[in-house]
């Protein structure tokens, strides 16, 4: 008997990593995509959301409506990053032309939480970006969202490794204040680091030749994300490439997948000099100093570190095969 899908809502700041987690999904038999919501992230608001668009339309199977959310973050000035996505976020290959969808009208924090509340405890929600359409719609619906059954969310990493800035991974450090809101709200949450998707997990050429070998739907999939490959190439001298994104989506679709996690009571940094953006993973049931009061820490996430690397990699060629 074939299990029903596994109704999921995508909010992303669409560029080249999540290009290949909206492919993905959308390819993904056992998933389905009910709606997509863009925020402000990589890119600024309008070219996130014709990078959905596009990754909706090379995906070539159904389309689901796709919703304008923040333009930017709640407190803060945008910072984008297309110094390693490329102006256009999609490796500026200048070859992907225009969509021919459009958004669909309505604020994507309204969607989001429409999809929510419709959705009787079965939906789940992706997050690919910064957390401020998530947290907006928290704010506005909040009994809508709390019928969401989980949120997979890429984000976050072990200040040691150095992600985006000294501490902080890029989607937490963008809306420190969004992701605060959102890990205190109570449901539960996956979290994908920059720990699992980087190292053995990232596709060396090879894999990357693998993938575009596969047809027009893996050609696309790998050279949407040629600035961050050269970028690489430069770094290391030979080119690679992270997919923290669609690791997440592995991670909501196969968890069998999770090689690494632990459970934590996670805050987000929102005042330190340094340490703003930064993700402090405190052991569950602790007591805290009175900073947090004297209640012991729930509980609200399963940190993941580590895949399973070739399980990994097998799931993207398995999506982009045509
Ligand atoms: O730190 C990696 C994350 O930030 C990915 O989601 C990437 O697309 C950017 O949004
Ligand atoms: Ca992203």
């Amino acid at each position: 008997m074939q299990t029903a899908r596994k109704k999921i809502i995508i909010d992303t700041d669409t560029a080249s990593d999540d290009a290949v987690a909206l492919v993905a999904a959308l390819r993904d038999p056992t998933l389905q995509v009910l709606a997509i919501t863009a925020v402000a992230g990589n890119v600024e608001l309008p070219l996130a959301v014709k990078n959905a668009l596009l990754s909706v339309e090379r995906a070539g199977t159904y389309r689901p409506p796709v919703y304008m959310g923040a333009p930017g973050p709640l407190l803060c000035e945008l910072e984008t990053a297309d110094q390693i996505r490329g102006a256009d976020g999609m490796g500026d290959l200048g070859t992907l032309g225009e969509p021919t969808l459009a958004p669909t009208p309505g604020h994507g924090a309204d969607a989001l939480a429409r999809y929510a509340g419709e959705g009787d405890g079965e939906v789940e929600l992706l997050t690919l970006g910064p957390l401020t359409n998530v947290a907006l719609a928290i704010r506005k619906h909040p009994e809508a969202m709390r019928k969401l059954r989980h949120i997979t969310i890429m984000g976050g990493a072990h200040p040691y490794h150095n992600p985006h800035t000294v501490c902080a991974e890029f989607n937490i450090m963008v809306d420190p204040e969004a992701a605060q809101i959102v890990f205190s709200f109570g449901v539960p949450i996956t979290l994908v680091t920059l720990e699992a998707c980087g190292g053995a997990a990232e596709l060396d050429d090879a894999a990357m030749e693998r993938m575009r070998g596969t047809g027009e739907i893996g050609r696309f999939c790998v050279d949407c994300n040629r600035t961050l490959i050269e970028l690489a190439r430069a770094q290391g001298g030979v080119p690679s490439l992270g997919l923290p994104d669609p690791a997440a989506l592995a991670v909501l679709a196969r968890p069998e997948l999770i090689r690494e996690s632990f459970p934590a009571h996670t805050r987000v940094e929102t005042q330190g000099e340094f340490t703003r953006g930064a993700t402090v993973f405190c052991k569950p049931g602790n007591l805290y100093s009175p900073a947090f009061g004297d209640e012991p820490a729930p509980e609200n996430t399963l940190v993941v570190t580590g895949l399973d690397v070739a399980g990994f990699h097998q799931y993207l060629l398995d999506r982009v095969a045509l």
